[in-house]
């Protein structure tokens, strides 16, 4: 069965990275947790974004992963740096806009990049695009609510609509022909925005890309753990329900409303157990 992977975001966006992930490696062990309590992280403090993905790190470490994938743009900017300095031993997979293939694939020499207030204003995001945008027009753009509205499940309809264009219309009328989806919860409006934004328009959206990463450091994972004897690596070990179950999900707001979300946006079923926040940013599960 091999190791398992910690994946986790503020709430559902994660969820399109770890979708990709399970397609790739089908027998790899999962951990998501998602911060509900906590979601929108995009307009939170770097710092405090930085104290609860330590210790989401720390819960996932505690139930085994051996992997973690911070499957969320906002908290990658705020947090991944440090979190691979208080956990020198651990293997993590974050997320940098695309503004690399964007840049690339521009006819207009106009590229959007649209994200949350963290991300735009966050170090990766300066370094993409020094590193790989000095020769095109980069248009940023906070798309405020959105988060909210994938997180309300609000993806098509008039409604959905008249938000994402009041977004999208500002980077469309300054000339982008291709949109960096540099938020993972945007990915559940990719259609959405397809549709509205229109042929001549390229979506890039850096999911696939990360999740494949996370697949070949899991593979060679694997095949290191067949050799080691640590049953930590072993989910087998657990007993109980949802503890043996290949994937398991978490969140800090209400599992019921998460499992309806896993179901409608990804088509996964299965049980969801609640994590609670402690004492001085500590995580433990709602049954202790
Ligand atoms: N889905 C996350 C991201 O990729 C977090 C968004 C938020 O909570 O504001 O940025």
């Amino acid at each position: 069965m091999g190791p398992s992977v910690g994946i986790f975001d503020s709430g559902v966006g994660g969820l399109a990275v770890w979708r990709e992930f399970a397609r790739l490696a089908p027998d790899a062990p999962t951990l998501y947790v998602a911060d509900q309590a906590h979601v929108p992280y995009g307009p939170r403090p770097p710092e405090e974004i930085r104290r609860f993905a330590e210790a989401i790190t720390r819960f996932l470490l505690d139930q085994g992963a051996r992997l973690i994938v911070v499957a969320s743009h906002t908290i990658s900017a705020a947090a991944l740096w440090p979190l691979r300095e208080t956990f020198p031993d651990v293997p993590f997979v974050g997320i940098e806009p695309a503004v690399k293939p964007a840049a690339a694939q521009t006819r207009t020499g106009v590229i959007g990049v649209l994200g949350t207030f963290g991300t735009l204003n966050g170090p990766l995001m300066a370094r993409v695009v020094e590193r790989f945008a000095q020769h095109v027009r980069v248009v940023p753009r906070v798309c405020s609510g959105w988060v909210e509205q994938v997180e309300a499940g609000l993806l098509e309809g008039e409604e959905a609509e008249a938000r994402v264009r009041a977004h999208l219309d500002v980077v469309l009328q300054a000339g982008a022909d291709v949109l960096v989806l540099a938020c993972t919860h945007y990915t559940f409006l990719a259609p959405l925005i397809r549709r509205l934004a229109g042929p001549e328009v390229s979506l890039v959206d850096p999911a696939p890309a990360v999740a494949r990463r996370a697949a070949e450091i899991w593979r060679a994972q694997t095949r290191g753990a067949e050799e080691e004897t640590d049953p930590g690596f072993n989910r087998g070990a657990w007993r109980g329900d949802a503890r043996t179950a290949l994937h398991r999900f978490f969140t800090t707001g209400d599992p019921l409303r998460f499992q309806e979300q896993l179901r409608r946006l990804i088509g996964q079923d299965g049980p969801v157990e609640r994590l609670v926040w402690g004492l001085k940013d500590t995580l433990q599960t709602a049954s202790g």
